[in-house]
């Protein structure tokens, strides 16, 4: 049900609502419309995904994307100040420096995007910046299992942690973060009883995508979830509508009208004053 003058969602009712045993709806957007739609639907968390370098600019993978584009991308889904809460993944590149140029980066996030939040993949190598940007006051949403931005150090987009070592690492990892202080954790791709045992050990909220049921929360990329891509889906995706049809089919009619002379109608022009009719007689 639509939600217009609901609560705003913050990194603290996020955390309330797994303590009620409420579960959490979350979801990527890249621009203004895309968050309108989201925020009006009453998702909970909407992410700038880095993912974008992949839906938006064609790319194998994300790498290539850059602080400034995320940036750009996050000021347009702020713009439409959503209840949601907007959190904008760090780019790859963007803190494997220097733990202050990383929280400079990360603030750029903050103070040009307007997000509230910022996500960043990795586990224990990251701890150092983690809680720079923490010292720093900026929330962060971890991201534990497959990290898209360590695709060729993981030889693939595999899934991780089915075999004890290092399903042990990402479940020492999601507890150290807690400790740490992230407000929640993303689960990408791991075996659902992984998922499960890691919800159940944390107070904080995990999110889930391709985690299994068992996560506080899930998230999916919103073009998959609308059924607006074309590129290889992962089979944790449930596209809930296949919208790409209905634009393929709407842009189809739209050059048949075109081409055969029936759009535009009189009724879709515009009209003479009355003064200067004569002169085109
Ligand atoms: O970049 C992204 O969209 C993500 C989510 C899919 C978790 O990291």
């Amino acid at each position: 049900m639509p939600q217009p003058d609901r609560e705003k969602t913050t990194v603290l009712t996020l955390g309330q609502k797994k303590a009620r045993g409420e579960r959490i709806a979350a979801v990527t957007a890249y621009d203004f419309p895309t968050a309108r739609l989201a925020s009006e639907a009453g998702i909970d968390l909407i992410l700038v995904g880095d993912s974008l370098g992949m839906v938006l600019q064609g790319h194998a993978n994300t790498l290539k994307v850059t602080l400034d584009e995320m940036v750009y991308h996050t000021s347009l889904v702020t713009r439409a100040e959503p209840r949601a809460l907007v959190v904008s993944d760090l780019p790859y590149g963007s803190f494997h420096g220097s733990v202050e140029r990383s929280v400079q980066n990360a603030c750029r996030c903050l103070k040009e995007g307007g997000a509230e939040a910022v996500k960043l993949e990795g586990g224990r190598k990251r701890f150092p910046v983690i809680q720079a940007l923490l010292d720093a006051e900026v929330p962060v949403l971890a991201h534990l299992g497959l990290t898209p931005q360590s695709v060729h150090a993981l030889g693939g987009f595999k899934v991780q942690g089915k075999l004890r070592e290092k399903a042990r690492e990402i479940f020492e990892d999601a507890l150290d973060l807690e400790k740490l202080g992230v407000f929640a954790v993303v689960l990408e791709s791991i075996p659902q009883e992984l998922g499960r045992k890691i919800s159940a050990a944390l107070r904080i909220p995990c999110i889930g995508i391709g985690a299994g049921s068992g996560c506080d929360g899930q998230i999916l990329v919103f073009h998959d979830l609308v059924g607006f891509t074309s590129l290889y889906l992962p089979k944790f995706v449930r596209a809930y509508a296949d919208t790409r049809s209905l634009w393929l089919g709407a842009l189809q009619k739209y050059i048949g009208d075109v081409q055969g002379g029936r759009f535009p109608d009189a009724a879709e022009s515009y009209h003479l004053g009355q003064d200067i009719e004569d002169f085109f007689k």
